[in-house]
């Protein structure tokens, strides 16, 4: 059924009929009036590609490297929570789709499916792990250790949610996560056999972590150590000063601050201030391949996807999360050859400007 998807929104419109409207509100939902959620979107339609002709795109390839080491396109799989609501399979299934794409998925501390189970029922890939510190170092580090344990080659530290957001949709739909859906790597840290409330799980989660812990963190772990959820350069400085090995620019896909800085109009500043001593990625409101290009083109390494992913999976489970990367994967292919680059690393900023301020256009 997903075949006959041409792009991003035909997987979004089957999962929103899918789905009903507490798990809908959940995962399409963000905080308070939901202007960064929508302004995520807006952000890199303010921006315009400068194509360059005759460039010779008679072979042109997606591939690039992160971290060291090749993916199949620089767009990844961001971590995204709860995954079993929308899918039997879950993240699992994503784990699936994403190892198929040749790209990286990122996996949550809150997935209904632990590092280990991911790693023994998907093919082998490179998959990063997304890790909530806790009030009790002994929980932060056992999640960090099955992840190790279990392959996964980078830590991404989530710091832009030291309190919930104001999801106002779960609100007015009374949402809860269904009590008998736990989340296992917490419970396994935790050494119990019972499911680990999503309540409970928030309540042991440290509000408190600041520059040093990170500096701790990063300085204790044997893999590299992102820092995912800032929006100015001034963080990316201390995240740099603090031992990260690269930031990713995100509000959390406007989940948690409303009015933050969109992500588009952020990363500008913060490559500027990264200066290539470390990796740069951004999430947030990525629907398209020309999305995926202005990223690249004002200095992002790669990008991440977390509601297109989902919209694939909840619509129509591996194959969906398949297709939604592999539609991505050749528009952004299409839009590189059409801007006369044959690879990511070509893109560059005299490919983007602002969009014309005289513009007659609201996107
Ligand atoms: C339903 C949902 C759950 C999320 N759960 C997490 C999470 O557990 N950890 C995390 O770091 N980010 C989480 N995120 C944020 C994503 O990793 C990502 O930053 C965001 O979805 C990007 O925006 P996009 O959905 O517009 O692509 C979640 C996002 C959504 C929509």
């Amino acid at each position: 059924m997903s075949e006959g998807w041409v792009n991003v929104a035909d997987a979004e419109r089957v999962a929103a009929e899918k789905l009903d409207a507490g798990s809908l509100g959940y995962f399409a939902g963000g905080a308070g009036d939901e202007v960064t959620l929508r302004d995520n979107v807006a952000a890199w339609r303010r921006w315009r590609l400068r194509p360059r002709v005759l460039a010779d795109v008679g072979e042109v390839t997606t591939a690039t490297e992160l971290l060291g080491a090749p993916v199949s396109m620089p767009l990844l799989v961001a971590p995204v929570a709860y995954q079993r609501l929308v899918d039997p399979d879950g993240e699992v299934g994503m784990a699936r789709a994403a190892a198929a794409a040749g790209t990286v998925m990122c996996l949550s501390t809150l997935a209904t499916a632990r590092p280990r189970e991911v790693a023994s029922a998907a093919p082998p890939a490179r998959r990063w792990f997304q890790l909530y510190c806790f009030r009790d170092e002994a929980i932060t580090r056992a999640l960090m250790d099955e992840a190790i344990e279990a392959g996964f080659e980078a830590i991404v530290v989530t710091v832009d949610a030291p309190r919930g957001g104001n999801r106002e949709r779960d609100l007015r739909t009374g949402f809860k996560i269904p009590a008998g859906l736990g989340v296992p790597a917490v419970a396994a840290a935790l050494g119990v056999e019972r499911p680990v409330t999503i309540e409970e799980t928030f309540a042991l989660m440290t509000p408190s972590l600041s520059w040093s812990d990170l500096g701790e963190l990063a300085a204790e772990c044997s893999l590299p150590v992102l820092v995912k959820g800032l929006v100015t350069p001034e963080d990316a400085e201390l995240a740099l000063a603090h031992g990260a090995a690269g930031v990713i620019v995100s509000n959390h896909g406007g989940r948690q601050l409303d009015c933050s800085l969109a992500s588009g109009d952020a990363l500008p500043d913060v490559v500027d201030a990264v200066a290539g001593r470390a990796t740069v990625l951004v999430d947030g409101g990525i629907r398209r391949g020309t999305d995926v290009a202005i990223a690249l083109a004002l200095g992002a390494d790669a990008v991440l996807i977390g509601r297109p992913a989902l919209w694939g999976l909840a619509a129509a489970g591996e194959a969906g999360a398949g297709r939604v990367l592999e539609l991505l994967r050749a528009e952004l292919e299409l839009v590189l050859a059409l801007c006369g680059c044959t690879s990511p690393a070509e893109l560059g900023r005299a490919h983007v400007q602002r969009a014309p301020a005289t513009s007659v256009y609201s996107v």
